[in-house]
């Protein structure tokens, strides 16, 4: 009995760890975390057929996020990283107990660390979908009453980075007046609630000092490492892998990936049921 647990421990932690979102968002995450666990053997999954999350219902994303959980669970994963913070926000307390594996929310996994932060504003910049659901503004709130969460919605940005559209001058309009919108209102710090948004920081930092701006996806990575060690999971050799599956172009992928990431292979494309 024993040994047969052994055994099945010693392997569950070498099984891969999943990771999703609409488009290349979640690999601000897994770079993060690449870097921090280099040995794990990583699935990423971008739902770019679905895209833009922000904008779809509930009922919608529950439907996206239950099908890539069924296809993480075919692959045989020992957690699914949701590098998406709409997700997080709309669809993980619903289908958060229907898996066998490890679920990691990137919201509800860092917000304790932003209640603690010595600030009396905070900016949220994010999808419709997450300021509608106020999930960062409940959960800093709920630790710390006092920090007021100025939320705004930032439509544009998503596809801004998925069709390579930052050096256009109507983008960087537009960048510009949602960054206006939450600056006037004078936040210590923005959280970029969305993990496209990362991607725009080079414009970002024209109009307001970079280290106003969290990215979530450093303390989530540490989370995320911490939890796993904690539970014996984490991986016990001494190489490690990715491989990326895309639901609509593979090479569209690649493209809006690469100002940030290298992706060396044609992520396999898979029709999800
Ligand atoms: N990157 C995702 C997020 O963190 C979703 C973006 C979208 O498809 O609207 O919310």
């Amino acid at each position: 009995m024993w040994r047969a647990l052994t055994i099945t421990s010693n392997s569950i932690r070498n099984y891969p760890i999943g990771f999703f979102d609409s488009g290349v968002g979640g690999l601000t995450v897994l770079k993060q975390l690449k870097e921090i666990l280099p040995y794990e053997d990583y699935l990423y999954f971008g739902d770019t057929k679905n895209m833009p999350y922000g904008e779809k219902s509930k009922e919608q994303l529950v439907e996206f996020s239950g099908k890539i959980f069924k296809f993480f669970e075919k692959k045989g994963v020992k957690a699914v990283v949701m590098a998406c913070n709409t997700t997080s926000a709309t669809t993980y307390d619903i289908l958060k107990n229907d898996f066998n594996f490890k679920i990691y929310p990137i919201i509800q996994s860092v917000t304790k660390l932003f209640a603690e932060l010595p600030v009396k504003k905070i900016g949220v910049f994010a999808t419709h979908a997450t300021i509608n659901s106020h999930a960062y503004k409940i959960g800093i709130n709920r630790i710390n009453p006092e920090i007021e969460v100025i939320e705004h919605a930032c439509p544009e940005w998503v596809k801004i980075v998925e069709e390579k559209l930052e050096d256009k001058t109507e983008s960087i309009a537009a960048i510009k007046y949602d960054l206006n919108s939450v600056l006037k209102e004078n936040p210590e710090k923005i959280i970029l609630g969305c993990t496209h948004y990362p991607y725009l920081i080079d414009i970002l930092k024209q109009f307001a000092p970079e280290d106003i701006f969290i990215n979530p996806a450093e303390e989530f990575a540490k989370f995320i490492k911490s939890d796993l060690e904690k539970a014996g999971l984490l991986a016990d050799k001494t190489t490690g892998s990715q491989n990326f599956y895309v639901s609509g172009s593979p090479q569209k992928f690649i493209n809006a990936a690469s100002i940030f990431y290298e992706i060396k292979h044609l992520p396999e494309q898979i029709i999800l049921n």
